[in-house]
């Protein structure tokens, strides 16, 4: 069955304890949450403080987004402030072993994500060492943008990566998921679906999040 992370970038940041709420209330698995630099994408959304406060209120594990550069300097305090995965973007990461094996290390799952255009076959010599792969299917930094159709047969490719090398990553995809734009991700065998915009201006967001995991029954 599909997982949703609600992603709380599209939630009220005036009442993200309720959205925390409604989605700990929800069928989701992980809750989603993007942090933005200003220099690797052109926005500056949350950070450390207020990834601690959500975590002292949240039940369910934080998957924490890094769109930073050099992520791997702040491994520790991504693990301070509450996370179980940490998420770090392929083109933002000179040593990416050395930065996956410091995530793991510091009791965290190890992410890399990949933007649209970066080819899957770049985590070949990777991939048995990570935890998760997330595929961005709009360019990041921004939530409500249109999905990138592309991206449906770049999980394939993951999805015989994985096969074939004995992985246990996950397949994790992020922007434009809705009704519409999940089925086809589902059916090339994504695990997990962020979804920000669907789920959060949805007349019921927690209804909203059932009939997204409903798609995969
Ligand atoms: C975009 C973020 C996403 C964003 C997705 O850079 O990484 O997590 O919240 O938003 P939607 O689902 O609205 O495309
Ligand atoms: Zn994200």
């Amino acid at each position: 069955m599909v997982q949703v992370a609600p992603s709380l970038l599209a939630a009220d940041f005036a009442r993200l304890a309720e959205a925390v709420e409604m989605v700990d209330r929800s069928e989701a698995s992980l809750i989603h949450i993007d942090v933005m630099d200003g220099m690797f994408v052109p926005n500056i959304t949350i950070g450390f403080p207020v990834i601690s406060s959500i975590s002292k209120i949240a039940e369910k594990p934080l998957d924490v987004h890094m769109m930073v550069m050099d992520p791997g300097r702040f491994v520790g305090q991504v693990r301070d402030a509450g996370a179980a995965i940490m998420n770090v973007h392929w083109e933002a990461c000179t040593h990416l072993h050395r930065v996956v094996h410091s995530i793991k290390d510091a009791g965290m799952r190890a992410a890399v994500t990949l933007n649209p255009a970066t080819p899957v076959m770049l985590l070949r010599d990777i991939i048995t060492d990570l935890d998760m792969v997330l595929l961005m299917s709009v360019n990041p930094g921004f939530g409500g943008q249109k999905f990138i159709q592309n991206t449906v047969s770049k999980v394939r490719d993951l999805r015989q990566m994985i096969m074939a090398s004995g992985s246990q990553a996950t397949i994790e995809i992020d922007g434009g998921v809705d009704l519409t734009t999940a089925p086809a991700l589902i059916e090339a065998g994504a695990d997990i679906l962020v979804a920000g915009s669907y789920v959060f201006r949805a007349p019921d967001p927690q209804k909203a999040i059932a009939d997204l995991i409903e798609l995969s029954k």
